[in-house]
């Protein structure tokens, strides 16, 4: 993330004045996807790459926002039917009303923002950028009032009333909450969290981005919540205290497989084993036990393509070579539909892994995967 590039244009684009400059991560996750709003665990962590953006107030009711990566420029009224058109703008238009709605007093502002977390690959572009500016209109016109946990769910609202996507709390909180070379470990229910250091001493982590984007990745994102959401209304009709997946049992899911379609009991069942998984690999962790962490990592992978059914060719290919290298543990990462896999390989068999990946992968698909390594960051911050 480049402090100096984000400064130069945001001087040249307005009137030659600086402003507060703040900085968000995106996010990895080593285990518990699609467990956020089914109330279960998630493991996540901050990684080195996001989003800057500089902000200064300008004394008007206007934000002019400029893109520096996309070149793009847009202006917008903080009321709500002045919801811009460019899907990125959204985004701060959704952050600086959900502070708005939180007692914040939101003013104008002149900003200027760029990123390198690639977009569309599972490491949640998005989130940095609602993290980015939900930290600092906190910071610029609210006294820093609005506590940590409520800026991930302002980004999490930014997501559910202004981009359509109706997403879980990990990403956000991942966000805002991360630690440098700590996973955080977070009850999506109690929002209790846990760091963990990560010192995997003879292991790597790498994320080998398949470069497949979904068009329709919100709407089968939206769809899979249903599916769970349905599962838990025919479970609660026998057991009136299941509020999510994360409080039922396969012996509950059972008594309704009649009652639920077969999709949505696959779904379900998915979660509850995923959701175990989490706790598992906390286990494993404490014990110093990578096989067992690597097992769980495979086995997510096989839940997220046979039943919940967000996997994709690239991704299972992907998830093959790795197998196939001695990977100790591999799966596809984040929503789905696309992105990258994580991978957890061990220091001598890394660049076998990422040159075989590499090269059976442009072989079948014509292109090369990308490759980043993972390196785990601090979370949301002014940086001057
Ligand atoms: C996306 C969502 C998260 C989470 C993951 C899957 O990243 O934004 O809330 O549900 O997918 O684990």
């Amino acid at each position: 993330m480049d402090i100096e590039h984000v400064r130069s244009r945001f001087i040249k684009h307005f009137d030659g004045t600086t402003g507060a400059v703040y900085a968000s991560p995106g996010r990895i996750n080593l285990i518990g996807e699609h467990t956020d709003y089914n109330g279960g665990f998630v493991f996540p962590g901050a990684i080195d790459k996001g989003m800057i953006a500089e902000i200064k107030p300008n004394g008007t009711k206007t934000v002019k926002a400029y893109s520096i990566d996309l070149k793009d420029y847009v202006e917008f009224g903080l009321n709500e039917e002045d919801a811009p058109r460019a899907s990125w703008a959204r985004y701060i238009f959704g952050v600086c009303r959900e502070m708005i709605k939180r007692g914040v007093d939101v003013q104008g502002f002149n900003t200027a923002f760029a990123g390198d977390v690639p977009l569309g690959a599972g490491m949640s572009s998005s989130a940095a950028l609602e993290s980015t500016y939900a930290y600092a209109l906190n910071d610029l016109f609210g006294d820093n009032k609005i506590d940590k946990f409520e800026l991930a769910k302002v980004g999490q609202a930014t997501e559910h009333n202004y981009c359509g996507v109706n997403c879980g709390i990990m990403d956000q909180f991942a966000s805002v909450f991360g630690k440098k070379g700590k996973l955080i470990r977070l009850d999506c229910r109690s929002l209790e969290y846990q760091y963990y250091p990560f010192e995997p001493v003879g292991y790597r982590l790498v994320l080998v981005d398949s470069v497949v984007k979904h068009e329709l990745a919100s709407s089968a994102y939206n769809k899979r919540r249903q599916s769970c959401e349905a599962v838990v209304a025919a479970i609660q009709a026998r057991h009136p205290h299941v509020e999510f997946l994360r409080d039922c049992t396969m012996e509950m899911l059972q008594e309704v497989k009649a009652e639920v379609s077969e999709e949505d009991y696959k779904r379900a069942e998915y979660v509850i084993e995923e959701i175990q998984r989490v706790l598992d690999v906390c286990d494993a962790l404490e014990k110093g036990d990578y096989e067992t962490v690597g097992q769980k990592m495979y086995e997510t992978h096989h839940g997220m393509s046979k039943l919940y059914e967000v996997s994709c060719e690239e991704l299972d290919f992907l998830n093959d070579i790795a197998f196939d290298c001695g990977v100790t543990g591999s799966r596809v990462m984040g929503g789905g539909f696309g992105g990258c896999t994580i991978n957890l390989v061990k220091d001598e068999l890394y660049s076998t892994f990422i040159e075989t990946a590499k090269e059976e992968f442009k072989k079948k698909f014509g292109r090369s995967p990308k490759i980043y390594d993972v390196v785990i960051s601090d979370g949301a911050r002014r940086l001057e």
